[in-house]
């Protein structure tokens, strides 16, 4: 993928202050509550692990959290946060770990970071390989928004202060189930121009996909207080165990 789009390094530099102001950095305490439940106090394997907005927490809990991510630029601002949290630089489409892992999880919709069936899929694989024989992946995935485009195109206001404005371009491509995307922060002065690209699936296409590999649907919510999964939820959070011995 051309550097232009690869989310971690375009992002590192507003993440903190991002996910802060979207109410992501609170919300990490429910997320870290519920995932320590399913880890049974082990261990788990976060992919794309970011900055450690929820593996740091949930490693507070006392679950022995390692990670996955692509950009350095994550990464190093998951190592100024903690030493506990052993991290490496990989691809989630396609990794191979040692260890078996109680949980394996995969939220903020990273999963749609990568950008073919193919990828998911092979992401998917990796889960359920790095899973010991009663381990839960747990997907958290945005609800796609397709509704609002005109031509193909949307834009949506985020976020307005007196300091800042976040925008939020998209262009689809429904032949792909791909958003090419740039979030557009104003701030005084200036604009920091942050792009990334996706691609979308509805959580019956995520079920099939871990079918493929040998999971299967064990619960799904849609938030992290275990809120019932609706046709208004704007995400859910999956849960899969493998299917058989
Ligand atoms: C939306 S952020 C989520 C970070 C963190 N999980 C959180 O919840 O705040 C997505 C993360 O996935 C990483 N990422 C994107 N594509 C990846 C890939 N193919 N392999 C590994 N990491 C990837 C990005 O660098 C970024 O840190």
């Amino acid at each position: 993928m051309p550097d232009e789009f690869r989310f971690g390094d375009n992002w590192a530099s507003i993440y903190e202050k991002f996910t802060s102001i979207r109410g992501k950095v609170n919300e990490a305490v429910e997320t870290a509550a519920l995932l320590e439940q399913y880890s049974s106090g082990g261990s788990a394997l976060e992919l794309g692990i970011g900055d450690g907005r929820v593996g740091v927490p949930l490693s507070e809990r006392g679950v022995r959290v390692e990670g996955i991510d692509n950009s350095e630029s994550m990464l190093k601002l998951l190592s100024k946060r903690t030493n506990l949290i052993k991290a490496w630089k990989g691809d989630i489409a396609n990794f191979r770990s040692e260890r078996r892992y109680n949980l394996v999880y995969c939220v903020y919709s990273t999963f749609k970071l990568l950008l073919t069936r193919e990828a998911q899929i092979a992401c998917l694989r990796s889960a359920a390989e790095a899973l010991d024989n009663e381990g839960v992946l747990v997907m958290e995935l945005g609800v796609p928004a397709l509704d609002g485009f005109v031509n193909g195109q949307k834009t949506t206001t985020l976020f307005v202060d007196h300091e800042n404005t976040i925008l939020n371009s998209d262009i689809h491509d429904p032949l792909n189930q791909t958003l090419v995307s740039t979030l557009l922060w104003f701030s005084d002065t200036s604009v920091t121009r942050s792009p990334h690209r996706t691609r979308y699936v509805y959580h019956q296409e995520l079920d099939t996909m871990a079918e493929c590999v040998g999971l299967k649907l064990a619960e799904r919510w849609g938030n992290w207080t275990r809120g019932t999964f609706t046709e208004g939820s704007k995400r859910h959070i999956s849960v899969y165990r493998r299917n058989g011995p």
